[in-house]
């Protein structure tokens, strides 16, 4: 299939699931209050990728990102690492609660994909 459709009230704040999508995973996090406040408020001047928070996600209680390392492409592990966002255990990739990388191998921050909200309980992707 190349869209997703996704049901958001599904997902609690502050979990993160993962969905297939294209053959890859694909992961939809709910953020929290203090979350979202963080991730807003870093500094893009030290970030290895610098991306603003609110430029890559469109409502700020969801980020929605391909669950895929951007070092050697292995599944990170969700609210885990020292910025509290993902993990990469292969080779040690922090991520944030936006997806940024931040410590560790990987160049870049995970993939945003295209998505669109047609509704306010609804995500679609692709
Ligand atoms: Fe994720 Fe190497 S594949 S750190």
């Amino acid at each position: 299939l190349s869209k997703i459709e996704i049901k958001l009230s599904d997902i609690p704040e502050g979990k993160n699931m993962t969905f297939k999508w294209r053959g890859k995973p694909l992961f939809v996090r709910h953020r929290t209050e203090k979350e979202i406040a963080t991730e807003a408020a870093v500094n893009i001047g030290e970030l290895r990728d610098p991306q603003h928070d609110k430029d890559r996600v469109i409502n700020p209680s969801w980020v929605i990102v391909l669950g895929v390392c951007t070092h050697l492409g292995c599944v990170p592990i969700a609210n885990a690492g020292d910025f509290g966002g993902y993990y990469c255990p292969c080779h040690g990739s922090h991520y944030d609660a936006s997806g940024r990388i931040r410590k560790g191998p990987a160049p870049l921050n995970l993939e945003v994909p295209y998505y669109e909200f047609p509704d306010d309980d609804t995500v679609v992707v692709g």
